[in-house]
């Protein structure tokens, strides 16, 4: 009797151990050449931050990489957005040259070749990465951070490279269910300078500010942090942004979402997801808000100097798209000079060039001697930043790094001209001051009396 349940005992010891068994990639981090990740089963990264698995929207199931440990589940990458797997029991298959992802029928929904001597392997990193490498030289044969989708996570780059024709950049979900490819992307523009933007469909909708050198022109607030360093490389024909989290305890994602925002959300050990900011913020912030020639501030909209209103009927109904025109055609001519304006989100870049080694005077110049440049601007002391044309969606910072200098018919030496506007102002400020002193005299005369004034009595 008791031999007889020992072994039953052991008998179902086996079988679990043979369960166990059965799944030997389930739980790993790794798939082998040759084998299989199944519907249902999942590689989990080394320090558990990150699952590869299925998941299913309806009847269109998807290859996903999400947070092991945050609820509700948040997704931040995903393999095959616009061909899913559907009726189930999809597969995903590592072949000596692919990685492949299978259909129940086995067919390929979604698939990457690459080309090794030895056999690959698969790992599914702490960074939310899943690559591909070479089991004997390490070499990496593909990876998943190449191929962005809604979410930039810390160590995924966006931008391009005209000499590969490369151009890598997040694009917004469907909806929040569904991950086909929706309207709104993060990019880089090879035909503008450094500048990260974000579109709806081709349209801009907003510009971080062209980078300069530091920092993003219409962010300068994103400098000073020791959360999170921004790292963009520019080369000839490249440029790539990405950004790096210093402290390690902290998740960071910079997400695209359905509804047209970008939003960088935090979380600590709580498992749960602060936002830290989202864009665009306001009303500035929406791309070419003001029109042509104007800069603006606080939601409002000012024509640059020697400009006006092109409708200044649909200016003082606050209509602004319009913009602004020249009061008068401009004389092309060394005599040409410059306005002021400080603390800005420089104009976008579509017309612009950069030319390295030139300090300010030096970039002055060789704006005057064209006659369709319409500004310039220096980042880092020698990188000389010159307009042709309109300028368009520039922004007035309340602190910001950069400088503006656009076009006017005459030279006003900068300087002197700043002095008599502070005089002017610190004037109107006194005398604003003085007149607000005499009403509130005669107020509170007024109220003295706790009668109201008597007709025809002069207030002054
Ligand atoms: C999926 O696979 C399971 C187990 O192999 C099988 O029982 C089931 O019928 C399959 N479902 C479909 C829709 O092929
Ligand atoms: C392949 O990448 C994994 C994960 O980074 C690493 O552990 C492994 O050592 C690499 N393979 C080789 C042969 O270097
Ligand atoms: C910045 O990005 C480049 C690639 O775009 C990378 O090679 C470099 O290591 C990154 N630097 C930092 C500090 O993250
Ligand atoms: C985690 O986040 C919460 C809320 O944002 C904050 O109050 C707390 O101090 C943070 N903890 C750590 C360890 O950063």
């Amino acid at each position: 009797m008791q031999c007889a349940m020992l072994k039953a005992a052991l008998l179902s010891a086996v079988a679990l151990f043979a369960a166990a068994f059965a799944h030997p990639q389930q739980n790993g981090d790794s798939l082998t050449t040759g084998l299989s990740l199944l519907n249902g089963q999942n590689l989990v990264s080394a320090q558990k931050i990150f699952v590869l698995g299925f998941f299913s929207n309806g009847n269109s199931t998807y290859l996903g990489v999400w947070y092991n440990e945050m609820q509700p589940r948040t997704i931040v990458w995903v393999a095959n957005r616009q061909n899913p797997i559907t009726g189930g029991n999809g597969s995903l298959t590592l072949t000596s040259s692919s990685l492949e992802l299978l259909d129940r029928t086995g067919n390929p929904v979604w698939s990457n070749a690459f080309q090794t001597q030895n056999s690959p392997q698969a790992f599914l990193l702490d960074s939310g990465n899943l690559i591909v490498n070479d089991t004997v030289s390490g070499n990496l044969l593909w990876q998943a951070f190449d191929h962005p989708s809604d979410t930039l996570l810390p160590g995924i780059r966006i931008g391009y490279d005209t000499s590969t024709n490369d151009n890598s950049f997040v694009t917004s979900w469907k909806n929040g269910s569904d991950p086909s490819l929706g309207e709104y992307s993060l990019r880089l523009d090879p035909k503008r300078l450094p500048d990260v933007l974000l579109f709806h469909g081709s349209v801009p909708k907003y510009r971080m500010g062209t980078w300069n050198g530091q920092g993003f022109s219409g962010l300068p607030a994103l400098r000073a942090t020791n959360l999170l360093a921004f790292n963009m490389t520019v080369d000839e024909d490249s440029a790539y942004y990405s950004y790096t989290a210093l402290d390690t305890s902290i998740l960071w994602r910079f997400v695209v979402s359905p509804d047209g925002l970008a939003h960088r959300w935090c979380s600590n050990q709580s498992n749960l997801w602060t936002e830290y900011w989202h864009l665009p913020q306001d009303q500035c912030d929406v791309y070419v808000y003001c029109g042509a020639n104007a800069a603006c501030y606080n939601g409002d909209c000012k024509c640059l100097s020697e400009f006006t209103p092109k409708s200044p009927c649909d200016w003082s109904q606050r209509n602004f798209a319009g913009g602004c025109v020249r009061d008068a055609v401009l004389p092309c001519s060394s005599g040409n000079g410059f306005a002021f304006l400080s603390k800005v989100k420089v104009p976008d870049t579509l017309n612009a060039i950069m030319v390295h080694g030139k300090g300010w005077d030096d970039c002055k110049n060789l704006c005057l001697r064209q006659c369709s440049c319409s500004a310039y601007t220096v980042f880092q002391e020698s990188d000389c930043v010159v307009w042709f044309g309109d300028l368009v969606d520039i922004v007035q910072l309340s602190e910001g790094i950069n400088d503006l200098y656009t076009r006017v018919s005459h030279s006003n030496p900068s300087h002197s001209g700043r002095n008599i506007a502070i005089i002017v102002s610190v004037s109107v400020v006194v005398v604003v001051l003085v007149i607000s002193a005499l009403l509130s005299f005669c107020y509170r005369r007024s109220q003295q009396k706790h009668l109201p004034l008597a007709e025809g009595e002069e207030v002054f």
